[in-house]
């Protein structure tokens, strides 16, 4: 027997139940045995119908999968209002479905049988794969501070309009309920138990939308400094392609790398930039730097403008798989996720990837620092221990951990909704204060927090500090 607990209102109660049963099975087993009378929802027991999602040690699961473990909490589906026990309200769901005209839409309906060719069918299968579960909505960090549906409601108005027998304007429905809010920080990816991409149903139908002309001004100025300088930001001063060589040679060389700056290292951060070529150095790591590459085109593959990303995606591939390196290495999030997810190249390493891996010793540094997880590394690149253990690495540094969070600045929400990303940034800026320095890698998270009041640096800039 293990003991679980759960919360019931503002009480917690444990209860022994058998190992190895599901948390549903726990729940009725509990009912029976203790007369608890537990109020629960559950239906075809088997991961169909989504009914049973719970907030299970602090994640949504379905409790018909999950099996318990000793210690466990069981708490009612967050972001909801909790009508009793575990049951929360699934009405504000209901009700927003009915307000995006929940059904096909059409001028005349045929009269016989209608086909449809089977790869029509096929485009939209994953995004019809949804059980209803509300596991998306209770982690999405827009949807709780602003006016925002959540995913599940994005991916149902995609999955009308890639239907070809509907006739309404869905791309103008989801610019009405603020298509351009996502951050794409993948939260709701992360819990979705049909394994459904979200974030990537939210950017085909921004794709969509943009291509009929429902876009933010401010995402279509950044398509203009593209178009302009292949940078996403116009620039001010000497950047940094402009300023550095090309090759850097470590004296006893082990590792070749190229660095892929993106927009903001070249522009803006251009001491980031150099503060690179110092840390890969003195890690005997040399460095090479092709001066012609361009913006890897995620501010553009976020906002839906992919007729743009798609011209930059060819010429980055094309210089930097004729470079004999043994990595492209990348500082920023979400040019490492771009390149890694979108351009699919197999030779990418975020910054602390590389540095992970060559243990190197450290001058002391008796400072209090935490982390802040960018949305693009965690979620999109599965990269969250190597920078902390290599903070933890220098000597004296005093670690505090954070727990995950989005900061607001993805998904071109920075540039586009200043308001929701204020909202997000200042919320951010409240978990991490109370520490010396703030440690990310992501240009953008960086100069979002800093907005914020907080002093933010980029994980290469504490480590040039200590070699
Ligand atoms: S990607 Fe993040 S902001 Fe966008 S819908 Fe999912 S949880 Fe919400
Ligand atoms: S999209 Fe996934 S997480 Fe969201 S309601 Fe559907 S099945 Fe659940
Ligand atoms: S009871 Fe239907 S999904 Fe769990």
């Amino acid at each position: 027997m293990i003991e679980i607990k759960i919360r019931r209102e503002d009480k917690i109660e444990s209860y022994r139940v058998p190992e190895g049963i599901t948390v549903l099975e726990a729940l009725e087993y509990i009912n029976k045995n203790y007369n608890a009378d537990i109020k629960f929802r559950a239906s075809c027991r088997n991961c169909q119908c989504g009914s049973c999602a719970l907030t299970i040690n602090g994640k949504p699961r379905l409790a018909c999968e999950t099996v318990v473990e000793n210690n466990m909490l069981i708490e009612p589906l967050r972001g909801f209002r909790v009508v009793k026990d575990l049951v929360v309200d699934r009405e504000p769901y209901y009700k927003k479905l009915n307000s995006i005209r929940n059904y096909l839409i059409r001028k005349k309906y045929p009269e016989d049988i209608e086909e449809i060719d089977d790869s029509v069918v096929e485009k939209s299968r994953e995004v019809r794969s949804c059980i209803d579960c509300l596991s998306c909505l209770s982690v999405c960090p827009v949807r709780e501070n602003y006016n925002f549906p959540g995913a599940t409601i994005m991916r149902q108005i995609l999955r009308f309009s890639l239907d070809v027998r509907d006739e309404e304007d869905r791309e103008r429905i989801a610019f009405f309920e603020n298509l351009y809010c996502c951050t794409t920080c993948s939260s709701c990816v992360e819990v979705c138990p049909m394994n459904i991409e979200l974030e990537r149903a939210i950017e085909k139908l921004r794709e969509r939308a943009f291509k009929k002309g429902y876009y933010l001004d401010e995402h279509k100025k950044v398509r203009e400094n593209i178009i302009k300088n292949n940078r996403s930001v116009p620039k001010i001063d000497k950047s940094f392609l402009e300023q550095c060589k090309e090759f850097y040679k470590a004296e006893n060389e082990k590792l070749r790398v190229a660095f892929f700056t993106g927009c903001l290292i070249d522009y803006r951060n251009i001491n980031v930039g150099f503060d690179t070529i110092k840390v890969l150095l003195a890690h005997n790591i040399s460095v090479l730097i092709p001066k012609d590459q361009l913006c890897c085109g995620s501010p553009m593959l976020r906002t839906g403008q992919k007729d743009v990303a798609e011209r930059l995606m060819e010429k980055n591939i094309e210089i930097l798989e004729s470079l004999d390196v043994d990595y492209i290495v990348t500082i920023c999030a979400g040019c490492g996720s771009t390149l890694k997810n979108d351009y699919k190249l197999k030779n990418v390493k975020d910054i602390s990837e590389i540095l992970y891996k060559f243990e190197r010793e450290y001058k002391p540094l008796p400072i209090t620092v935490t982390y802040h997880d960018p949305c693009h590394l965690r979620r999109g690149q599965n990269i969250y221990k190597e920078p902390r253990e290599i903070i933890k690495r220098i000597p004296n540094i005093k670690f505090i951990d954070s727990q995950p969070k989005c900061c607001g600045a993805g998904g071109g929400v920075r540039s586009g909704v200043k308001e929701l990303s204020n909202i997000l940034g200042k919320k951010r800026a409240k978990e991490l204060r109370g520490v010396d320095k703030v440690i990310t890698i992501c240009p953008f998270c960086e100069l979002h927090l800093k907005d914020q009041g907080l002093d933010v640096i980029n994980l290469v800039s504490l480590i040039r500090r200590v070699i």
